[in-house]
């Protein structure tokens, strides 16, 4: 059989990721390549770690990107953080705090959930309750929820957490770049994200950041970190200040997206770059409640970037969705879990949270419904 070269079609990506990329991020990836320990490259790594820590707003000295997508970062910190038998809260109130327990739980953690309705935030209050005749190593919660589109107020957990004597993880995948992330202002002392966001670079990298705190919790570890391949220390002789080791060979190109895309996220400036994530929220809510459609997510705490539509009891969940993508090349999201055949998820994240994108959107789903 004679394989043509995959020519993929032209779609307007506005699902919970990935999202659009921009054409100077896609033109780095073809650039040719050099050695993961080319000094070239490595001025390239020193770069993109200055850049991570103006986007996650820290001083910490531990930022890199892991190679691997979102979950791999967020296995990194409990790999890292969690010894067997270590207790940890976590909020669950969609797919990724479900995931995150699971995560823990193989790494050996006693988790206690703290659950909210799929749609709800995590009450700092729950937390509260949760830490009342506890104390845990660490309490972890998902800051943007994709599968819901909440935003839960970390900043308040992680006080209460602190508190408590404990540490505080959060997952930013979906939040960094589209909505404020302030890792040293809200005390957070380790973070992942992912690169196929609201940083619209391709997926395949996974930001990650902890603090002094975590890193001397991690130092007095009583046994090695279980997986080679995400021990912080370890990568840290690649990634860190010095001489570099190999420890596996960097995917060179994703590296070079990412480098791209930070230089496009700074030079737009975080702030801009939120209130137009902010905006388009709400130029697409307008556009949806003129059709008689809302969102679904609590109000007060609605994600910019990830709005769930309720879909009305009469339409046809799943016929709207493929004639979004069948006849207008515009990916939207189903519901997962209890929202399942409820709603839909639009993304508006990073190079696809534009005005344009919105009233397009809105178009298609005008016509079709
Ligand atoms: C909030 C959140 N956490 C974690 C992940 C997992 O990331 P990945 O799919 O890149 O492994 C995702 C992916 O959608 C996510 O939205």
């Amino acid at each position: 059989m004679n394989f043509q070269p995959f020519t993929p079609p032209s779609r307007t990506l506005l699902g919970p990721g990935p999202s659009e990329v921009p054409p100077s991020v896609l033109e780095a990836m073809s650039r040719p390549l050099v050695g993961h320990l080319d000094p070239s490259f490595i001025d390239m790594m020193e770069e993109i770690k200055s850049m991570l820590r103006k986007v996650f707003l820290t001083d910490n000295e531990i930022i890199f990107p892991v190679s691997g997508t979102g979950s791999a970062g967020m296995e990194f910190c409990f790999a890292n953080l969690i010894e067997p038998g270590d207790e940890v809260i976590i909020g669950v109130n969609g797919v990724f705090g479900t995931r995150m327990a699971e995560v823990a739980e193989r790494c050996g953690a006693s988790v206690v959930k703290v659950e909210s309705e799929w749609g709800k935030i995590i009450e700092p209050d729950q937390i509260a309750d949760a830490l009342k005749n506890r104390s845990p190593k660490m309490v972890a919660v998902v800051h943007a929820e994709t599968s819901t589109g909440v935003l839960t107020p970390v900043e308040e957990i992680s006080k209460l957490t602190h508190e408590a004597g404990a540490l505080m993880l959060i997952d930013t995948v979906t939040s960094l770049g589209g909505c404020p992330v302030r890792i040293d202002d809200w005390g957070i002392d380790a973070a992942y994200s992912g690169t196929q966001k609201c940083l619209s670079c391709p997926p395949g990298l996974s930001p990650v950041t902890l603090s002094s705190r975590a890193m001397d919790v991690i130092k007095s570890r009583k046994g090695k970190v279980q997986s080679w391949y995400l021990d912080v220390g370890l990568l840290n002789n690649y990634w860190g200040k010095g001489a570099r080791a190999y420890h596996h060979t960097a995917p060179i190109t994703m590296n070079y997206a990412l480098h791209e895309s930070l230089r496009l996220v700074l030079n737009e400036g975080l702030e801009e770059r939120w209130a137009r994530h902010e905006a388009n929220h709400i130029r697409l809510k307008i556009g949806l409640s003129e059709l008689g459609l809302s969102v679904a997510s609590q109000e007060g705490h609605q994600l910019w970037q990830l709005n769930t539509v309720t879909v009305p009891e009469d339409v046809d969940e799943a016929g709207i969705r493929n004639g979004l993508l069948a006849d207008n090349e515009i990916e939207v999201g189903a519901g997962l879990g209890p929202l399942a055949g409820k709603v839909w998820r639009i993304g508006l994240m990073g190079y696809s949270s534009s005005m344009e994108n919105v009233d397009k959107v809105i178009g298609a789903l005008k016509n079709l419904l």
